[in-house]
């Protein structure tokens, strides 16, 4: 690869190429004006994707859910919909989407049924055993270490509680090796569905 074409970023501690690194900036980690864009079109065009996960899971009145770089909100808004006496929390480790994902929910955020920080999937804010279910829509294939933050992931949910991980084909994560990392994070009965060109992965925290 020539030198012009390489960035280093430091925040994520690896070679990118500019490419990569403008798609990192749009929609891995969005920030500045590519990441406004980005934030734009991903509310537009993973919005289904988000309610097929959604509806996998099931979600009951009252539970309590997490969204993992919940991105510009739309998942958090029609989480809190089938959860209306529960409690819907998310972390995302770009400033921007809080931003995006805080004026779309406004008023749950408001009401108190909606919590939403600026934080990483490595360290979430949480304590042990706190959630029902937890998600993560196209972010597991850009988190430094997909291992470590899925035990995190499990670590927040209550033995007995559902992760799912959803994926959109513009990802770019493949579904082949989705249940073993799944299961190499401690989760069990991990399994994979797919509809319209679309993947999701289940597990339960034993
Ligand atoms: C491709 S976007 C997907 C957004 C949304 N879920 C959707 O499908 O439209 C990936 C999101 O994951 C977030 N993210 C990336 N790495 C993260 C990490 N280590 N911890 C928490 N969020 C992260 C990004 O900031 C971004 O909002």
């Amino acid at each position: 690869m020539k030198s012009w074409a390489i960035g280093i970023n430091r925040t994520w501690g690896c070679v990118l190429s500019r490419e990569d690194s403008l798609l990192m900036r749009a929609f891995g980690c969005p920030q500045g004006f590519l990441g406004k864009l980005g934030g734009l079109i991903m509310a537009g065009t993973n919005r289904k994707c988000a309610a097929w996960v959604i509806d996998l899971l099931d979600v009951q009145p009252n539970d309590k859910v997490l969204e993992i770089g919940f991105g510009p909100g739309v998942g958090i808004q029609l989480l809190a919909s089938p959860a209306p006496a529960g409690y819907i929390a998310g972390v995302d480790r770009s400033k921007e989407m809080v931003a995006q994902a805080t004026t779309r929910n406004k008023k749950a955020i408001e009401s108190g049924r909606v919590d939403l920080r600026h934080g990483s999937v490595a360290s979430l804010p949480f304590a042990d055993n706190t959630f029902d279910k937890a998600l993560a829509i196209n972010s597991m294939q850009v988190w430094p270490d997909a291992v470590a933050g899925l035990r995190e992931m499990r670590r927040v949910i209550r033995p007995g509680g559902e992760a799912a991980l959803g994926f959109t084909p513009y990802s770019g994560q493949p579904s082949s090796g989705l249940a073993e990392t799944l299961t190499a994070a401690g989760f069990a009965k991990a399994r994979v569905v797919e509809r319209d060109k679309n993947s999701c992965a289940l597990a339960i925290k034993p």
